[in-house]
């Protein structure tokens, strides 16, 4: 499992460059409006919440690796209030009208948003609880990305965020499973597990980078105006 790691570690660092978080600690924009981009990523920050109760967990876990998943799964499907938080303190809850919001969120322009989701459902399906494990550090290094790059803008703010912020942080950092002691770390990786956990971890990073460019150009508009 540690050369597994390993190459996540690396894939992570690649991904740590991509323009967007540049684009997110320029300081020649307010932060509040390096954080307009929020609403675009309504629909991962909350279907992220289904994907933890309804895809993620094992229906019947039968041994220590399927409850470890179960246990995580419980957690990030409970950090969306934080998001609904956030976008109330950043007074980014308009009175806009509920059909121009349905049309927003099922819209082009932020279609990646959407697409990760349905990207992660037969990740999150695999029989394997080693390789659920594998897609999950995956996309909690890149989601160690995008929240570090946040707190790191928000940390001096003077509004009571949360999912932006060190509350949210510290519940991804401190409840990764690698974090803690980890029951995946003795498992044994065999060849198949590990050409199909190859594959995994190319397509987490592939659809969060795509989403990322999305996020950027949107941000990129968002400064220009
Ligand atoms: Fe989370």
């Amino acid at each position: 499992m540690q050369k597994i790691k390993q190459i996540i570690k690396s894939e992570k660092n690649k991904f740590a460059s991509h323009e967007l978080f540049n684009n997110m600690k320029n300081e020649d924009f307010p932060v509040e409006k390096r954080l307009l981009f929020l609403p675009s990523i309504a629909p991962f920050a909350m279907m992220f919440s289904d994907l933890n109760k309804y895809i993620l967990p094992y229906s019947s876990p039968k041994d220590k690796y399927e409850e470890a998943i179960n246990a995580h799964a419980a957690e990030d499907a409970s950090h969306w209030p934080m998001f609904i938080n956030d976008i109330q303190v950043l007074n980014l809850n308009s009175k806009q009208r509920f059909n121009s919001t349905l049309q927003y969120l099922w819209s082009d322009e932020i279609r990646e948003s959407r697409k990760v989701c349905y990207e992660l459902i037969p990740l999150f399906r695999k029989d394997s609880a080693t390789l659920r494990y594998i897609t999950i550090e995956s996309l909690e290094a890149t989601g160690r990305v995008f929240f570090e790059t946040l707190y790191v803008i928000t940390k001096n703010f003077h509004l009571p965020i949360q999912y932006c912020g060190e509350v949210h942080l510290a519940l991804e950092s401190g409840y990764t499973m690698g974090a803690q002691e980890d029951v995946f770390d003795d498992v044994e990786i065999t060849d198949e597990i590990k050409e199909e956990a190859l594959l995994i971890i190319d397509k987490i990073f592939d659809i969060f980078t795509k989403w990322m460019d999305e996020i950027d150009r949107n941000l990129n508009v968002i400064l220009s105006n």
